[in-house]
């Protein structure tokens, strides 16, 4: 049983995360997407509120299972029951720092691999931080992120002048 996680923040979930999780599911028995409680971190939406979108988007995907984690990722996956990782390369700037932490998580557990995907051509330029900045100066998010969640991340937004 090959058990993966997706890590992230998914502040909020965009198309480019949803390509990765119908992609990497179809290639793993198990996928957990795996939210990353980051209480430093100012998120735009609730860890509870990414969690329910996700759950919401992953619905009919049945080897998908959504959860929270705080702490090192690797800890987490002693808990779940995962060895591998998977993160999406948008492009050569992703490279660097992703190549650092899969290096330093497979120095803290070598059991845990690190699988990249790279990213589909149509979202290579997306990101959660674009959507943000979008959405707060009311730009058009609705090609950035699926439909359910429009209204709810403009609720969220204040709209900058
Ligand atoms: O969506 P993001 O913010 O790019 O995801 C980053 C994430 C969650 C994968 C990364 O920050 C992470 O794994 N954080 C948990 C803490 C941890 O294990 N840090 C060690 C990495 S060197």
């Amino acid at each position: 049983m090959r058990r993966a996680i997706y890590p992230g923040s998914f502040d909020p979930v965009t198309f480019g995360h949803q390509d990765i999780i119908e992609r990497s599911s179809a290639i793993f028995d198990e996928l957990i997407v795996g939210v990353l409680n980051n209480s430093a971190k100012n998120s735009l939406f609730s860890l509870d509120e990414r969690v329910s979108m996700l759950r919401e988007l992953t619905k009919d995907i049945p080897n998908v299972k959504v959860d929270s984690f705080d702490g090192l990722l690797v800890d987490y996956m002693k808990t779940c029951g995962a060895t591998i990782i998977v993160r999406g390369l948008r492009a050569v700037t992703d490279f660097e720092y992703e190549l650092q932490i899969a290096q330093t998580n497979h120095v803290e557990n070598p059991e845990v691999e690190t699988v990249f995907l790279t990213t589909n051509l149509k979202y290579s330029y997306l990101s959660s931080s674009v959507v943000r900045e979008f959405a707060a100066y009311g730009g058009d998010i609705s090609k950035f992120v699926p439909a359910q969640f429009v209204d709810r991340i403009y609720g969220k937004s204040k709209i900058k002048k």
